[in-house]
């Protein structure tokens, strides 16, 4: 580790969500001597950053707990106070939201800047003397022109003290691991022009990540390395996810085809887990956005293949639910579905793209009635993501009633009467379920219909259900 104390003392981020609060507590963590202040304008979220209890913070990780115990109030703020922190911050982090564009041109693909637009234009009036400016954000290659043209023009302003440099640092954490990411990155990476900003964020990691895993790039490389990083990530899942179909329709198991071509050196075992379809804020829209700058700079053949990854991660969420369908002979009008897991992946409360969204609004527009549980998504967010609000209770089970769902409080409570019992998500707490007691409380015949494949399936069965795993043939 570099013992040279970072140069930087003020560091400001702009965006108290899962990425900028997270980051900015292990760098506070970290580095002691600089201070760190998370700013948003969403006064909700930043009250919950600063609530006494710690177990409420807006965004749940494991271990984040404890780091934002330790720096808060020392050297780590949240606030809504957002001039004032870039006024006294050396270094901004713009780390705002970037979603997919939802109306005008690239509608449905390119990413939506405005949020970027604006942080930078407040960074460009709110600032003073000399500031680095570094996207944190995943952004398409080449946005840093903007970002430096908004800045430019205050630059040259008549009240004009300031100056800017502007980096690339892309986040590669994942969410439910953030912390353990965060703490030892496989690398970060740094992208810019003008070695003495590299150098000053450069010696802010070093305090805790070796010098090795530090890569310096060019702006546009760091830029469009988030975007391909992830799109190989989300391809490999689209890649086992076509073959775990396959091994369903001839006998084969994924897991075992899995294994075997993992354990080939240049292929890696990671990220061969098939399931449910990816699902998270990011893994679509950075496709999606790659597949647009591929249009824009006339690469129809790149964009088609892209394109694919997310096609057929649409095809697998809707193959589930209607696997699901055709198992209960052929209908699931009124029938009672428990639901196990909403989040789009373990340890997190994010349901962003999870595929449990579109899988249970497809069920529930064949009639079905779920009862839904999650370890940390609360009622409310399913309501939200659902687009309805859960039914007073689960009607009783004769068919002909409307789709709808509820939430339960547990997978006991959410079998009760049940057909079949989903798991959407792979929570720890799903892996050891009381087989037994579940079978007990269900209508017969009964299913479970494991999309993660993670269930203990000789007990599901000695229990009396049918039981239907990802990827087996
Ligand atoms: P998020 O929606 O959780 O948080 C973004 C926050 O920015 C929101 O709270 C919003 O209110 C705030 N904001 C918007 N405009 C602002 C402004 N002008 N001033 C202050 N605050 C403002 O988003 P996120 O998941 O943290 O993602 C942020 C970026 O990081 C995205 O570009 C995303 O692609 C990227 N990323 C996300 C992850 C992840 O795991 N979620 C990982 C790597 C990279
Ligand atoms: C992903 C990347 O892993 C991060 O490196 C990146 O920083 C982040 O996107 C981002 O840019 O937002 P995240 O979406 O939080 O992180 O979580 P992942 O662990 O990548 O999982 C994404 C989805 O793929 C989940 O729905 C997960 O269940 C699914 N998945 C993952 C599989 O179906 N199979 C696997 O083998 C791995």
């Amino acid at each position: 580790m570099n013992s040279a104390r970072p140069s930087i003392r003020a560091v400001c981020c702009l965006g108290a969500g899962y990425v900028g609060g997270p980051t900015m507590a292990v760098i506070a963590d970290h580095c002691p001597e600089i201070q760190v202040t998370v700013v948003d304008l969403n006064a909700e979220r930043i009250a919950a950053w600063n609530d006494p209890d710690l177990s409420r913070l807006p965004v749940y990780e494991p271990g984040l707990d404890a780091v934002v115990g330790r720096a808060r109030g020392r050297n780590l703020h949240f606030t809504t106070e957002v001039d004032a922190a870039i006024a006294a911050a050396d270094m901004v982090f713009l780390s705002v939201n970037t979603p997919t564009k939802t109306r005008g041109v690239g509608a449905g693909q390119a990413s939506d800047l405005r949020w970027i637009e604006a942080s930078a234009r407040q960074v460009a009036a709110a600032a003073k003397g000399h500031t680095i400016v570094v996207e944190k954000s995943t952004l398409p290659v080449r946005t840093a022109e903007v970002v430096k043209a908004i800045l430019a023009a205050a630059q040259g302003d008549a009240h004009g003290d300031k100056t800017f440099s502007v980096l690339s640092n892309p986040e590669f954490l994942a969410e439910g691991t953030a912390i353990a990411d965060l703490e030892a990155p496989d690398r970060v990476l740094i992208g810019g022009e003008g070695d003495a900003a590299i150098e000053a964020l450069v010696a802010i990691y070093s305090q805790w990540v070796p010098e090795g895993r530090i890569l310096r790039t060019n702006l546009w490389s760091s830029e469009l390395s988030k975007l391909t990083a992830n799109a190989f990530l989300a391809q490999r899942i689209s890649s086992i996810n076509s073959i775990a179909a396959l091994c369903e329709a001839t006998g084969a198991d994924v897991r075992e085809v899995a294994r075997a071509i993992g354990s080939d050196s240049r292929l890696g075992s990671r990220f061969l887990q098939a399931g449910p379809g990816f699902g998270g804020s990011c893994f679509q829209k950075d496709i999606l956005n790659l597949v647009y700058l591929c249009r824009h700079y006339g690469l129809e053949a790149p964009a088609d293949y892209w394109e694919q990854v997310v096609s057929l991660n649409s095809w697998q969420q809707h193959r589930i639910a209607r696997k699901v369908v055709q198992s209960l002979f052929g209908t699931v009008t009124g029938k009672r579905l428990a639901v196990l897991g909403f989040a789009f992946k373990a340890d997190t409360n994010d349901t962003r793209e999870s595929p449990a969204i579109r899988i249970c609004r497809d069920l529930i527009e064949e009639g079905a009635q779920l009862a839904i549980v999650d370890a940390k998504v609360e009622p409310a967010q399913i309501a939200l993501d659902l687009e309805q609000p859960p039914l007073a209770a689960l009607p009783g089970a004769a068919p002909g009633g409307e789709g709808g769902w509820l939430p339960a409080a547990s997978a006991l409570e959410a079998a009760y009467g049940a057909d079949a019992v989903l798991i959407l998500t792979e929570w720890s707490a799903y892996h050891q379920l009381d087989w037994a007691a579940i079978a007990a409380v269900m209508r017969r015949p009964a299913w479970l219909f494991d999309a993660r494949a993670i269930a203990d399936a000789a007990a599901a069965r000695a229990a009396g259900l049918t039981v239907w795993r990802v990827g087996e043939g």
